[in-house]
C-alpha cells in the first residue's frame, strides 16, 4: 500500500486549518536525530552537580536470614559515601494499593533480614564513582543463614493450588460439563504444552537517578509508565504525590519490565541520607532477577469436537509459578474466552509457590505462552480431522464471546486469514507432514491465530494552542522506542486539523498529569483518546474567534469516566500468523524462511513504526519457538547464564524475511478505534513455527524451545 503523503499547512490566524490525513501516513520518528546523534539522553547519562552512583548487593542464597552485612571494611574503600542494608535503611510502607494492584513486596527492600530468592537485594554501596561502587559491592561480604529451597517448576506438583481471581486476572472460567462433552466428542485432543522460564532484556537496562529539588523527589528514570512510578513512590515513601516528580523522556524499551524496581527505590534512599544526587543502574545480570520475567508454564490442552470439527469441550489448564513473597498468574489460558466457543468451556489457571523472583508482564503476558498451546492444539485437532487448520478455525468462529455472551466491537480474524493465505500462498500447500524434502532440509508450513485484548487506562492531556500558530500536546505518555511520541503528533493533527509539523508533543514526566502507561498494548490507544477530546475541545474554543495570549489557549481532557462505556463490548486485536520452515534431518537444526503476520487491530496510527512493532513482537515469536529458555540450577537456586550470552535468543542471522500487514478493520462504536499493536506480534507465531515443524517432520513439538536436540 502507499500512504498518502503527510499534508503541511501555511499557519493560520485561528491556527486552524483544514487539512487531514496525518493518521495512516508513514513518518519517521520526531525525535529520531536526537537518538542516532546521541542527543537525545537516557536516564543513566544525563549529568548532574555532586551525582554519587550505587550499585546494588543482590543475595547469593535461595532462602534463608542475612546473618550479618560486614560493611564497615567497605565503608573504608575509596570513595564509599555509605551502605545501605536492613539495619540502617529508612523504613517504606508496601501495604497500598497501587496502579496495578498490591506492590511486589521486593519493593521493600532492606526492611528485615529474610531472603525468598537468588538475587535478592540486600545492601546498596553508594561511592563517588560506578566503578567505586562497583568494586565496593563486590567487596562486600555478607553472611547468611542458610535454609532448603525449591525452585522445581513442573506438572503435577501436589502443591499447586487455584489463586484468586482479581482485576488483572480471572482464574477461572466455566461453562457447560467438559467431561461430558468429553466424551460425546468423535476426536479428542488431549495434550500437554511447556514453554520454559523467558526473560525480557531491553537495550536500555534500568537506571535512576533521585535527588532532592527543593523540597521535590525528582526522579530520572527510564520506565513505560511515570505516573505509575511516581503514584507508587509517593505511596512507599509515605509522600505527598505532589511532592514527586518522575520523568523518562526516552527509554531504550521496556517489554512490561520497566515499572517499579527495587533500583529506583534505593535511590530515593540513598539520595534521602546523602543529600546528593544519587544514581542506581542495573547490569544485564542484575535484571534477571530483579525486574521480572515470564514464568514458565506447563499447560494441559483438551479439545473434544465432532468429526466435522466443531468442538463439544474446550478445556485449557495453564499452570505457571510465582514467588513466595507475591502472587503474580502467567495468564496462558485467557485468549480461548475469546477465540473459541464450544458446549462446554473450561479456562483453569493454576500456580505454585517457590524459592524464585516473582514473574511480571512480559510482551503479550499470557497470550504469548497460551496460544503456543492454544494453537498448537487446534493444528492438533485439524489434523485428527483430517481438515484444514484454516478450516477448522473458521467453523468455529464465535458469534459472542464464548465467555462474556458480549458482541466484539469488531473481529475481523478470517479476514486476516483469508489475505494471510492469498498472500502466503496456503491454497497450494499439501497437508500431509514429512513428504517436502530439498537435501538435508526437510520443508513445512504452519499457521495459528493471534489476539490481544484492546484495553485503556485512564489519561488526561492538555493541548495548547501557541500564539506562533504552533500547538503543544501534554501528556504523560511514554516513548519506550514504539514510535508513541510520533503518534501523538499524527493524532494530534488530525484532532486539529492541521499538519503534524505544527505539533509538538511533551510526554513523560508526571508533572504533566496522570495518564495510562505504556503496557497492556494500551498506550496509544489511551493517549489518543485523551488528545483527541481535548484537541476537539481546543477547537471548539478557537472556533469562538479572539486572539491568542501569551500563554496560549489550552483545553484539558480526562477519559476516567468514560472509560466505563467500553465494558459493554469484547474489544481485541486479531491476527493470523504465517510461518515456513526448514528442518535440517542431520543437526536438527530447524530454520525459519518466512514469516507472515496479517492483523486486525482497528486503525494504524502510522504504518512505518507499527509495521516495525510487529515485525519484533514476530521476530521475538521466532525467538521464543527455537530459542530463549533460562535455566534455573536446582543447586544454588540461581540462574545458568543469566546474561545476553548465556541466555539465547534470536540473532540477525536467525530471522529471515518477516511481512506483517493488516487488513481494514473498522471499529464503529469505538471512542478511537485505535485497538493496539504492542503484543499482538509476538502471539500465534511460536505455535504457527511448532506447526510448520511438525508439517516438515511429521513430530509434534510440545515443549518450547524447538532446540536441535529435541528435533533429534
Ligand atoms: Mo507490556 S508486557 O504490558 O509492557
Amino acid at each position: 500500500m502507499t500512504p498518502p503523503t503527510t499534508p503541511t499547512t501555511p499557519a493560520t490566524t485561528t491556527g486552524i486549518s483544514a487539512v487531514t490525513g496525518a493518521i495512516g501516513s508513514a513518518h519517521t520518528r520526531v525525535e529520531g536525530r536526537d537518538k542516532v546523534t546521541g542527543a537525545a539522553r537516557y536516564a543513566g547519562e544525563i549529568p548532574f552537580a555532586e551525582l554519587a552512583h550505587g550499585w546494588l548487593v543482590l543475595s547469593t542464597v535461595a532462602r534463608g536470614r542475612i546473618r550479618s552485612v560486614e560493611d564497615s571494611p567497605v565503608l573504608a574503600m575509596p570513595g564509599v559515601l555509605t551502605v545501605l542494608h536492613h539495619g540502617n535503611a529508612p523504613r517504606v510502607d508496601t501495604d497500598y494499593v497501587g496502579m496495578v494492584g498490591r506492590p511486589n513486596p521486593v519493593l521493600g527492600i532492606f526492611q528485615h533480614d529474610r531472603v525468598p530468592f537468588v538475587g535478592w537485594p540486600v545492601a546498596l554501596v553508594v561511592a563517588e564513582t560506578s566503578e567505586q561502587a562497583r568494586e565496593a559491592a563486590e567487596a562486600l561480604v555478607v553472611r547468611y543463614d542458610e535454609e532448603p529451597h525449591d525452585v522445581a517448576f513442573f506438572a503435577g506438583r501436589s502443591d499447586a493450588y487455584t489463586p484468586e481471581s482479581n482485576p488483572m486476572v480471572q482464574a477461572e472460567t466455566e461453562k457447560g460439563d467438559v467431561e461430558a462433552q468429553l466424551d460425546a466428542s468423535a476426536v479428542v485432543v488431549d495434550e500437554e504444552y511447556t514453554t520454559p522460564e523467558e526473560h525480557h532484556n531491553p537495550m536500555e537496562p534500568h537506571a535512576a537517578t533521585a535527588r532532592w529539588d527543593g523540597g521535590r523527589l525528582d526522579v530520572i528514570d527510564s520506565n513505560q509508565g511515570s505516573t505509575w512510578v511516581a503514584t507508587e513512590l509517593a505511596m512507599l515513601f509515605s509522600l505527598d504525590p505532589a511532592s514527586v516528580r518522575v520523568r523518562s523522556e526516552h527509554v531504550g524499551g521496556g517489554f512490561g519490565s520497566k515499572g517499579l524496581s527495587p533500583h529506583q527505590v534505593a535511590a530515593v534512599m540513598a539520595t534521602t541520607i546523602l543529600h546528593r544526587p544519587v544514581r542506581v543502574v542495573l547490569t544485564r545480570r542484575q535484571m534477571f532477577s530483579l525486574v521480572g520475567f515470564r514464568s514458565p508454564t506447563a499447560q494441559r490442552m483438551r479439545l473434544g469436537a465432532d468429526a466435522d470439527g466443531r468442538l463439544r469441550a474446550f478445556d485449557h489448564q495453564a499452570l505457571s509459578l510465582t514467588s513466595t513473597v507475591h502472587e503474580f498468574v502467567e495468564s496462558s489460558a485467557v485468549l480461548g474466552r475469546v477465540m473459541y466457543d464450544a458446549d462446554a468451556h473450561r479456562t483453569l489457571h493454576r500456580l505454585v509457590r517457590l524459592d524464585v523472583p516473582t514473574p511480571a508482564w512480559m510482551r503479550a503476558p499470557g497470550e504469548a505462552p497460551g496460544s503456543f498451546a492454544l494453537e498448537s492444539a487446534l493444528d492438533e485437532l485439524a489434523e485428527k480431522c483430517g481438515m484444514d487448520p484454516i478450516a477448522l478455525r473458521a467453523r468455529n468462529e464465535p458469534e459472542t464471546g464464548p465467555v462474556s455472551g458480549l458482541p466484539f466491537s469488531s473481529r475481523n480474524v478470517l479476514a486476516c486469514f483469508e489475505e494471510g493465505a492469498r498472500r502466503f500462498g496456503w491454497a497450494e500447500r499439501d497437508p500431509r507432514p514429512g513428504l517436502r524434502r530439498e537435501g538435508r532440509w526437510l520443508l513445512g508450513t504452519g499457521t495459528a491465530a493471534a489476539t490481544y485484548p484492546s484495553g485503556a487506562g485512564p489519561s488526561t492531556a492538555a493541548v495548547t494552542a501557541e500564539q506562533d500558530g504552533s500547538f503543544t500536546v501534554r501528556i504523560n505518555a511514554a516513548d519506550i522506542g514504539t514510535g508513541a511520541r510520533t503518534a501523538m503528533v499524527l493524532v494530534a493533527a488530525d484532532a486539529l486539523k492541521v499538519g503534524p509539523d505544527r505539533i509538538r508533543v511533551r510526554l513523560a514526566d508526571s508533572d504533566l498529569g496522570p495518564a495510562m502507561f505504556a503496557g497492556g498494548s494500551m498506550g496509544t490507544r489511551s493517549w489518543a483518546w485523551a488528545v483527541t477530546i481535548a484537541a476537539d475541545e481546543l477547537r471548539e474554543k478557537l472556533a469562538l474567534g479572539g486572539g491568542i495570549p501569551p500563554e496560549g489557549i489550552t483545553a484539558r481532557s480526562n477519559t476516567t469516566e468514560a472509560i466505563g462505556a467500553l465494558a459493554k463490548k469484547e474489544r481485541h486485536s486479531f491476527g493470523a500468523q504465517f510461518a515456513e520452515v526448514a528442518v535440517d534431518v542431520t543437526t536438527g537444526e530447524v530454520r525459519v524462511r518466512r514469516l507472515l503476520g496479517i492483523y486486525a487491530a482497528g486503525t494504524i496510527v502510522n504504518p512505518l513504526t507499527a509495521r516495525s512493532q510487529l515485525i519484533g513482537g514476530m521476530t521475538w515469536g521466532l525467538s521464543m519457538a527455537l530459542h530463549e529458555e533460562a535455566i534455573r540450577d536446582q543447586e544454588s537456586g540461581s540462574h545458568v547464564g543469566a546474561d545476553l550470552a548465556g541466555y539465547h535468543f534470536a540473532a540477525h542471522a536467525d530471522v529471515p524475511l518477516i511481512e506483517a500487514d493488516w487488513v481494514d478493520d473498522p471499529v464503529p462504536d469505538d471512542p478511537i478505534a485505535i485497538k493496539g499493536i504492542g503484543e499482538i506480534g509476538v502471539v500465534g507465531v511460536a505455535a504457527a513455527i511448532a506447526n510448520a515443524v511438525w508439517h516438515a517432520t511429521g513430530v509434534r513439538h510440545r515443549d518450547l524451545p524447538i532446540r536441535p536436540d529435541r528435533v533429534l
